[in-house]
């Protein structure tokens, strides 16, 4: 083959797979489809699907398509009670699970850690417009939440893209990443009511490469959840509350060495929830960092606690009592506007073994208790600088 004609082919090879980029893929109908009605599963929300499911599944991932084609594992429209299941990879080509209908969890208790479990994935695709319903409700308050399964986890998935459907009513956490690389997630619906215990919407672990954008999250909880092994994320467009708002943290509660870096959250409006952006350490003697955050572009609407770092992070008594050795460096606040719900709109509480390093830029926010008193700033052990509007006024 001549140079020409080999430059040619590859062109061509180049402009086909730049064709099949993935959201493409799956929208060219050039997957296979693997149809859970044709394995027996039927809708109406009395029978246990998950064999069928699993069923379609297996042959799904199982399936050699050409290269850069992909299988789907269709969930037509109808309600589809599905019972804790485990989908496993690696898969033999890129893999879609379309959700046009409600996927409903058992009621009462299980044993298992997760509801619906996807491990070991390369090019994974969720989507679909459909709903996961974690029938909550039936265990909400009556159940310890440790007891509870996580209604839908990635582990060990990479590559992959997480968009257009809606969660409801998780048992406990909605969505989970565990070990995950480069995921997408985007246009992401999560509701369970304020009063709903111990539901996350989104926590994420060990994970680098993540981009949450274009959400809404109103859960109860925390709408995002940052733990150790965070890496790299990047949250923008989200619509939090009600709930506990953005967090990093709880870190520092193992004797791991906790770390948090490079987030971004970015263009984020919150809405009658009880922090807005938030970092927190237990007081324990284990060491851990937080370092290259930015919050920038924030709305507060009505938030208890705008801006808060709490190193003494104790939701319930008896916690640990001391300094936390968890360094937290390099923080931005930038642009961050809107109203309080408590007077302190800015509330820093650092280690007084590592001071906390913070920039504060533009920060913009009210307080209105009737009585004209000021909205105010609390630091303790922090060392910051702040320039732009500082309304409170800042400590620095
Ligand atoms: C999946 O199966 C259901 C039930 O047979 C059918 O109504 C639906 O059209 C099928 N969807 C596709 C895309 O084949
Ligand atoms: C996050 O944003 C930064 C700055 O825009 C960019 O350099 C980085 O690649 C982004 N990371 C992800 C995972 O999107
Ligand atoms: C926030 O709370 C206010 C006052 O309780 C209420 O009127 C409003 O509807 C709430 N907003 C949202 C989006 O829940
Ligand atoms: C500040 O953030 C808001 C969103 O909260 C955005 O609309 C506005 O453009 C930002 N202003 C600047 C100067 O970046």
């Amino acid at each position: 083959m001549s140079s020409m004609n080999i430059s040619a082919v590859v062109c061509f090879f180049l402009v086909f797979l730049g064709f099949l980029s993935f959201s493409e893929l799956v929208q060219a109908k050039v997957a296979r489809i693997f149809n859970i009605s044709d394995y027996g599963a039927i809708a109406g929300g009395r029978v246990d699907n998950s064999q069928a499911l699993l069923d379609a599944w297996a042959d799904a991932c199982k399936w050699k398509g050409m290269p850069g084609f992909g299988a789907q594992v269709l969930i037509p429209e109808g309600y589809f009670l599905v019972n804790d299941v485990k989908f496993k990879g690696p898969c033999n080509s890129p893999i879609n699970f379309r959700n046009r209908g409600v996927i409903l969890a058992a009621q009462g208790v299980s044993t298992a850690d997760h509801w619906l479990n996807f491990q070991y994935i390369d090019q994974l695709m969720i989507d679909g417009r459909g709903v996961f319903d974690g029938q909550g409700l039936s265990v909400w308050h009556k159940i310890n939440p440790s007891q509870l399964p996580i209604a839908l986890s990635l582990d060990f998935v990479s590559n992959s893209k997480i968009q257009h459907m809606k969660m409801i009513n998780g048992k406990t956490t909605h969505l989970s990443l565990f070990s995950c690389n480069n995921v997408k997630l985007r246009r992401i619906i999560i509701t369970a009511p304020e009063t709903s215990p111990n539901t996350d919407g989104i926590k994420i672990a060990e994970s680098e490469y993540i981009q949450l954008s274009d959400s809404s999250i109103g859960s109860g909880d925390d709408c995002v959840a940052l733990l150790t092994g965070s890496k790299n994320i990047n949250i923008s467009g989200i619509f939090c509350g009600p709930g506990h708002g953005i967090s990093i943290g709880s870190m520092g509660s193992s004797s791991n060495f906790d770390q948090v870096s490079q987030v971004s959250v970015k263009d984020c409006r919150f809405t009658n929830t009880s922090n807005g952006v938030r970092i927190k350490t237990w007081a324990t003697m284990n060491p851990g960092l937080v370092s290259d955050v930015t919050f920038q572009g924030i709305t507060m609407d009505n938030v208890d606690n705008p801006i808060i770092i709490d190193q003494n992070y104790c939701p319930e008594n008896d916690c640990p009592k001391g300094n936390s050795h968890v360094k937290i460096s390099d923080v931005k606040y930038r642009n961050i506007t809107g109203s309080s719900r408590s007077q302190f709109a800015v509330n820093l509480q650092c280690s007084g073994t590592d001071p906390c390093r913070v920039e504060l830029i533009d920060i913009d926010l009210t307080y209105d208790d009737g009585n004209g008193d000021k909205v105010l700033s609390s630091c303790s052990n922090v060392q910051g600088s702040a320039s732009g509007v500082q309304v409170p006024k800042s400590c620095f």
